[in-house]
Order: structure tokens, then C-alpha cells, then sequence
């Protein structure tokens, strides 16, 4: 059995030697880029036992053993869902101003001279990504997590704190936060920062690095949730073609976006027996037939704001109704990899059930095997968005395409598929992208709801065109005129999208002017479509008298090819995450 060692992967990924890295075994149960341990249970417990240097003097360490038995499981990894957000706002620069720095440990407790070295950030810088020996620091304490990486859960993306300060990470990595991993940490403390590099006792701002430095640039007609992680929407009416522009594609990301040369991107597939195949760029497109689809993403969060304004309280980016997209996307297809890689895509082992696949900068999501290996499903690992390569932002060079799903399967900088008998371990699997009874509350039973895949039916209303004015107080005249301000247009355009998942095509859009108590049907607009199904939404339009328009309630709801429909109101579909948020589309005009 051949197995890449984790602790190299990225430096593979990212064209540098790798290192071997002895004890790793790579078991077909795996995590987010598949480390050494074999069930989720065994790496949420007693596994962070010390796993290098012996430290039985050291009564923290102690301590550590004993509390690491506790089996902490998923609950803990909710603190994941709101990762990000403790970034937001941090655009400004706050994040990396000088922090709070913690107390030394107490050296008379400590008892271990070495514990107490003083260490110049300059030989901290020395022990980067590519040293045999990567450091960090937190807080004034220096760390050398050598023995570390190789079992680290979040897998190689480790290595990119090397070398300074995993504080940056760990704001947005929020799970860290917390004392058992605190207390992982102390077991590698080899010293800490001397004096003299600390500025009112800390570490100077200067010296940690921003993760997001590399972040491309973006539109400025983008409407920005966050900057950093980048979570940003399209204008609604920016989204009345059939094909939205790469520029103007929203973008969802959750971490910093990677930065990786074509020549050196490495895609890794490892079957369910271990065996792996790497391929290049090149590989890809010289070896496996091109293929083009037109496909919708949409975020599980789309439509969120609606869900808080009419419901209740929601945790997750408020998008308005520009989560969504439509693109062509060329690659290849992920089954004919596989049987290139060996998979016996005809006749599966029975315990390979999913189809995990890992990021660049740690993202990790599955999806059952079935659907990544349908003749008509149309999965495709993509290098091209709209006829060009991906931009950054949409998971250049490689992206997986999960036509008919949730976006966050669509796995953008795919470093790793990994054929498995369970889903990926990651929180975006395991908790993020789910949704829950009404009843449920704040603190669901996350490990009891179903991951989403194939997305429900939706539709909104994204451009209203030709609108009279609303009535203005005399004060708002027209102020060279004096007269009051006219409509020129005999007519109000009502413009939207309607798109159901699975490639469920769209066959009504029902548009009522006076909050659903009679309906007329929008015009739906035909449009050129690529693919086994219709993977990709339907605009329609509706023209209103502008004599009838005004002071009324606009709602739109759309039919699939299987009879599906959105509910009227949020209240049958509440759920703390926001998530699918179908009803109808209400706007008052
Ligand atoms: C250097 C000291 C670090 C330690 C001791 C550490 C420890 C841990 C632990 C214990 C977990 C599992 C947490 C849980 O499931 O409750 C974890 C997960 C993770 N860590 Fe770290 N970590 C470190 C640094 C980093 C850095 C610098 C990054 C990013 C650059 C990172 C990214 C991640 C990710 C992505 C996960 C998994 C998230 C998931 O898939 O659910 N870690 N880490």
C-alpha cells in the first residue's frame, strides 16, 4: 500500500521537497487531509497524548494527560461555526495589532531551565514551513511543534504558522480556543520570546503575519459581508442574466484564498485501499476528455437574511439574495479519474460510500460515492469558470463541481480526493451546512441531521425596473423644476431567478402582486443549457401596469419538474443556522 505522508502534502502542493514522516499511517478512515487516526472517537480523546519529547517533569503536561481523556466530540466543533465572524470587521487592520500577550509560565514551577531559554523572533523565523524543526509562538511563549504536525487534525495547513505566530489562525480557526488545545500546545514549549523583540511586553504587530496578504483583489460592485474571510454577494441586479459574470460571482470563502503556481499543483486521489495517484494540471487536461456544464452554485445561506427578518434570530453571513450564481464550468470528469486511478467504478466495494475531498487551505467536504461517480452526474473537477481559468476566488487551479448540490461541496483549490467509508470529518460536513426542526432551537442535535447535499427549490425577485416614484414629501421635489419627479415607463419589469437542486429543471413561476391571495404566472426565460441535467436556475420575468403598481406585497414561488414548491412562511422551516431559506420571496413595493 502506498501512502503520501501527511506532513508533506502541502509542501507537495506547493512544489517544495517533501519530507517523510515516519510512524504515519494513513488509515482508509480518514480527517480533513486524512492523518493517522482511525475514528473520529479516538482523535477527540485520549490521542493528543504527548507524542515526542518526554516532558514527566513538567506538571502541565501531567495535567494534560489526564484532562485529553476527555472525549469532547463534535459539540466542541460549533465553535467552529462562528469562526470566521470573530475575524469580520478585522479588515481594518485590527486583527494584527499587537496581542494580548500571556504571562510567561512561572518559572519556579516550571523547573526546567530550557523552559526558560530566551529566543529571538529572528531564529523563530528561521523555523518556517520548510525548516526540519517548525516553531510558533503564542502569546511570549515559543513552541516547537515538530512531533505535532504529523497529528495535528486540521492536517499540514498547520505549517503555515510556522515560523510566527498562530494567534491569526486561531481567530479564525475558533475551535483552538479552548484549554485542551491550550494545553496540547504546552507540551512543545521550548522557551520564549525575549525582551527585547517585545514592544509593552508583547509581540509586536509586525511580526504576525496576515493570512489573507495574498487575498486577491475584488468588484467593487460586490456587496461585502466580511473582508476577511472574503464573504461577499451579488447585487440582485446584477444577477438577471443567465450567466453571471466571474468578476460579479459572489464569493464565499472561509478561509484566506491559496496562492499556488499551475506547474506545481498536485492533485492527490487515494482509494479506499489506500493506494494513491498524483496528477498534474497537465495530466488532467492531456489524459481525460474536456467537459462543459452550466451549473448554479448557491450557498446553503442564501436568502438568510429573510429567515431572521420574518422569523427569528439566525447564526451565519445575513445574505440577501445574491449567494447564488450561474457559470459554465469545464473539466474533467471525477469518475473517469477514478477509474484511472484504479477505482472499480462498476462494481464499488461496499464500504466505499463517500467521496471526500480537501482544500488547499484545510476546506474539507464529502459527498456520497454514488453521486460522484453517476454516469449523469455530472461531477466534475473544473479549470475553467465562463471559458477562462478559475479565478482565485473560485478555487483556481482545480474546483470540484457538485452540480444540483450545496456550493460547499463544490470544493474550491481541491488538493486531495479521498474515497472513504464515511463523510469528511471537517465542521462544514459534520455541522455547518445542516438544518434542523423549528423546534429545535439554539442548540440542535447536530450529529442527528442529515449534512445537506441536493438543494431544495427557491426563487427570487432581484430587479424591479420602471417603478413609479414613491409619493415625496414637497420637500423632495424635483429642486430645479419645482415640479414633482414622473414616471416615464407605461410598465414596472419584475425580474428574478427560480432553481431547484438534483437537476430538478424549473417549470412554473407563480408571481403575486397582493401577497399571494391570486397569482399569475412569470415568463420564464429560455436560455442555452450544458450538461446530463438541468444543473442550472431559470430567470423569468413579469410586467406590471405601472397605473397597478405600488402599495402592495410582491411574493414569488416557484415549481420544479417534481411538483416541488417553497413554503409560504419561515415559520415551518426555521432553524438556527438559517439554513435553506425557501419561502416565498415578499417584497414590498
Ligand atoms: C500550533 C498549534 C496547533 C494545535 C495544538 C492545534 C490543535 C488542533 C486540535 C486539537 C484540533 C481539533 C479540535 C477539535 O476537533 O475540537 C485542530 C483542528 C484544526 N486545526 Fe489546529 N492546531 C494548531 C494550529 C493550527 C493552525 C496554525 C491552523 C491553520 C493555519 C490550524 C487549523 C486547523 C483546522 C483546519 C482544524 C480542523 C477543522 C475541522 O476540519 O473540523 N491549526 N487543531
Amino acid at each position: 500500500m502506498h501512502h503520501t505522508p501527511g506532513f508533506g502534502r502541502l509542501l507537495t502542493a506547493l512544489g517544495r521537497p517533501c519530507r517523510s514522516t515516519a510512524g504515519v499511517h494513513i488509515a482508509r478512515r480518514t480527517f480533513v487531509t486524512h492523518n493517522c487516526f482511525a475514528s473520529p472517537s479516538k482523535w477527540r480523546g485520549s490521542r493528543y497524548l504527548h507524542h515526542g519529547q518526554e516532558r514527566a517533569k513538567n506538571p502541565t503536561t501531567s495535567g494534560v494527560v489526564g484532562r485529553l481523556d476527555l472525549r469532547y466530540g463534535y459539540s466542541a466543533i460549533i465553535l467552529l461555526s462562528v469562526p470566521v465572524f470573530f475575524w469580520l470587521g478585522t479588515g481594518n487592520g485590527s486583527a494584527f495589532q499587537t496581542l494580548q500577550a500571556e504571562a510567561p509560565p512561572d518559572q519556579d514551577d516550571e523547573g526546567d531551565a530550557q523552559l526558560r531559554k530566551r529566543i529571538r523572533l529572528d531564529e523563530v523565523k528561521e523555523h518556517g514551513p520548510d525548516s526540519e524543526r517548525p516553531w510558533v509562538v503564542r502569546g511570549q511563549s515559543v513552541y516547537d511543534i515538530t512531533e505535532w504536525v504529523a497529528g495535528h487534525p486540521g492536517g499540514e495547513v498547520i505549517l503555515r504558522a510556522a515560523g510566527g505566530s498562530v494567534e491569526p489562525y486561531w481567530k479564525i480557526f475558533a475551535i483552538h480556543q479552548k484549554q485542551e488545545v491550550y494545553d496540547i500546545l504546552e507540551q512543545y514549549r521550548i522557551g520564549c520570546v525575549d525582551e527585547r523583540d517585545l514592544v509593552d511586553g508583547q509581540v509586536p504587530a509586525d511580526s504576525i503575519i496576515n493570512p489573507f496578504v495574498d487575498d486577491p483583489g475584488r468588484d467593487e460592485k460586490l456587496l461585502v459581508h466580511s473582508a476577511t474571510p472574503c464573504n461577499a454577494e451579488t447585487p440582485g441586479e446584477e444577477l438577471g442574466g443567465f450567466i453571471t459574470p466571474n468578476r460579479l460571482f459572489y464569493v464565499r470563502n472561509h478561509m484566506w484564498v491559496p496562492s499556488v503556481e499551475e506547474e506545481q499543483y498536485r492533485l492527490t486521489i487515494e482509494l479506499d485501499d489506500g493506494e494513491e495517484k498524483t496528477y498534474t494540471l497537465m495530466d488532467l487536461r492531456e489524459k481525460f476528455p474536456s467537459v462543459t456544464i452550466t451549473s448554479t452554485m448557491q450557498c446553503s445561506g442564501n436568502r438568510r437574511k429573510h429567515m431572521t427578518e420574518q422569523c427569528g434570530s439566525t447564526n451565519g453571513v445575513q445574505w440577501n439574495v445574491g449567494a447564488i450564481g450561474n457559470a459554465t464550468w469545464t473539466g474533467v470528469r471525477l469518475r473517469d479519474v477514478l477509474v484511472d486511478a484504479g477505482f472499480p467504478i462498476d462494481a464499488p466495494p461496499a464500504d466505499a460510500k463517500h467521496a471526500q475531498f480537501t482544500g488547499l487551505e484545510a476546506y474539507g467536504a464529502s459527498v456520497p460515492l454514488a453521486k460522484a461517480i453517476e454516469a449523469h452526474g455530472d461531477v466534475l473537477l473544473a479549470y475553467e469558470m465562463n471559458g477562462s481559468c478559475i479565478p482565485r476566488d473560485h478555487g483556481f487551479p482545480l474546483r470540484v463541481i457538485v452540480p444540483g448540490h450545496v456550493a460547499a461541496r463544490s470544493v474550491k483549490w481541491v488538493q486531495r480526493i479521498t474515497i472513504s467509508d464515511e463523510e469528511s470529518l471537517s465542521q462544514w460536513q459534520r455541522r455547518d451546512y445542516k438544518s434542523f426542526g423549528p423546534n429545535e432551537g439554539a442548540k440542535p442535535n447536530w450529529s442527528r441531521a442529515r449534512a445537506i447535499q441536493e438543494m431544495p427549490i427557491t426563487s427570487a425577485i432581484t430587479c424591479i425596473t420602471g417603478a413609479p416614484p414613491v409619493p415625496q414629501p414637497k420637500a423632495e421635489m424635483n429642486a430645479s423644476s419645482g415640479e414633482e419627479k414622473k414616471n416615464n415607463s407605461d410598465v414596472v419589469l419584475v425580474e428574478g431567478y427560480a432553481y431547484s437542486g438534483g437537476g430538478r429543471e424549473i417549470v412554473r413561476v407563480d408571481i403575486s402582486t397582493d401577497d399571494g391571495k391570486t397569482w399569475d404566472q412569470a415568463e420564464l426565460v429560455p436560455a442555452e443549457n450544458h450538461g446530463s441535467k438541468l444543473w442550472c436556475w431559470k430567470q423569468w420575468r413579469y410586467q406590471i401596469p405601472a397605473a397597478e403598481f405600488g402599495g402592495c406585497i410582491l411574493a414569488v414561488k416557484a415549481t420544479d419538474e417534481a411538483y416541488n414548491t417553497q413554503p409560504e412562511t419561515y415559520a415551518s422551516i426555521y432553524n438556527v443556522r438559517g439554513n435553506l431559506a425557501t419561502a416565498w420571496h415578499r417584497v414590498r413595493v
